[in-house]
């Protein structure tokens, strides 16, 4: 089977492009337009596999996305690439639209012209997993899970371009009867993720002596997922689910920011003691929130455990653990990351 990975160079791309070039035998074709949140390294234990190949472009160009279709004949298609980061959509909203709208628009276009010119066996067994996240839904109050039938009400830039997105997935399904999968996933967590998002920021500046500055009073809510687990997620549903399907996908693991927080210090002070403070907890600073800050997100994963059989396979704490030692084993990985990416603070506005 050969899969046309998008966004293949991300976090979570790469953790995809790894498990199944690696583990399920895949024939991968990584396209990936290396923006700032790109990087080779993260697929380098791969990039050598003989089914394995690199497409560097943006899923905007109509031309060159079509010729990789006709190049690669992919059996399926998993759309990963976007643009990410809530605070750099508060700053700066334009390149979400770009990619997440028109670029999802572009793949399935493209798709969906190379779909139609397929024989029947492989129409029939084509997919184009589209890659969301559960943002879409909006914010929850203290209590309640999104469901795939929550309504969507996205708050931020990022959310709004990711909605539309969904849409476009959904109504391609509909109307064309491209068989489309769209899944919505909780905040993910683990090795290779950028440091800008809030796990990797606080582990970077607890190893380096820096503040570790959470958004607001710390009660915001988050559920979080290990970036591996979600990858074995999207190889069930890409195994077994069901064409026009949305599955949700959450690690049942909601913590406020500063629970995670304070958790990242311990697994440092353990790791890592530090004779300079008592306790890496003693460097936590409460700084202005960020606008529109969501307060609360809960998955219910009911659909994908009872239907499809998937389970998240590690808890937070084993998971979290095994991350910040990740960053403290991989600091090539980060520190070159770190000549191109200053760390500032993003999303005031
Ligand atoms: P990321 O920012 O780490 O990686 C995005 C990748 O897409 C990068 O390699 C980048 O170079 C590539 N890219 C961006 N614009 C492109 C374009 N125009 N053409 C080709 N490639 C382009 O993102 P991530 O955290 O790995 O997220 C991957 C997907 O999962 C996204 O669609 C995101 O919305 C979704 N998601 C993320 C999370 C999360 O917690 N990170 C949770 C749920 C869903
Ligand atoms: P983030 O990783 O940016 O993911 P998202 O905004 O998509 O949920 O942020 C996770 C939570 O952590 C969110 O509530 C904002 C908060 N946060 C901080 O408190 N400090 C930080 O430096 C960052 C980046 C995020």
């Amino acid at each position: 089977m050969k899969i046309l990975i998008t966004g293949g160079a991300g976090f979570i791309g790469s953790a995809v492009v790894r498990h199944f070039s690696r583990d399920y035998g895949f024939g991968i074709i990584n396209l990936d337009k290396l923006t700032y949140a790109g990087n080779l390294s993260s697929v380098e234990s791969v990039s050598n596999l003989p089914n394995y190949i690199f497409e560097h472009h943006d899923i905007c160009d109509e031309a060159i996305v079509d010729r990789i279709f006709k190049a690669h004949k992919p059996d399926a298609v998993i759309h990963l690439a976007a643009e990410s980061h809530v605070d750099r959509s508060i700053d700066g909203p334009a390149p979400f639209l770009e990619t997440n709208v028109r670029g999802t628009f572009t793949l399935l276009e493209c798709a969906r012209s190379y779909w139609c010119g397929l024989p029947d066996s492989a129409r029939e067994k084509f997919r184009f997993l589209h890659v969301s996240t559960d943002e879409v839904y909006g914010a929850l109050g203290a209590v309640g899970q999104f469901t795939e039938n929550s309504q969507y009400r996205p708050n931020s830039p990022y959310a709004a371009s990711k909605a539309a997105a969904d849409h476009f997935a959904r109504a391609w399904y509909h109307t064309y009867e491209l068989p489309v999968i769209v899944t919505n996933c909780s905040n993910n967590y683990g090795p290779f993720q950028f440091p800008e998002k809030m796990i990797p920021t606080m582990i970077l500046a607890g190893l380096e002596e820096r503040q570790l500055p959470v958004y607001g009073d710390g009660k915001n809510i988050r559920d979080w997922l290990h970036v591996e687990d979600h990858a074995a997620a999207l190889y069930c549903i890409l195994s077994k689910g069901a064409p026009g399907e949305v599955y949700n996908i959450g690690g049942e693991a909601e913590r406020q920011n500063i629970e995670v927080v304070e958790g990242i210090c311990d697994v440092l002070d353990s790791l890592i003691p530090n004779g300079n403070f008592a306790s890496y907890r003693d460097l936590i600073r409460f700084v202005p929130d960020r606008p529109g800050h969501d307060y609360r997100y809960s998955v219910s994963c009911d659909k994908l455990k009872s239907e499809l059989g998937w389970n998240p396979s590690r808890s937070f704490e084993e998971g979290l653990t095994q991350t910040v030692s990740w960053y403290l084993e991989n600091r090539d990985w980060w520190q070159s990351i770190q000549k191109r990416y200053d760390g500032r603070r993003q999303g005031l506005g």
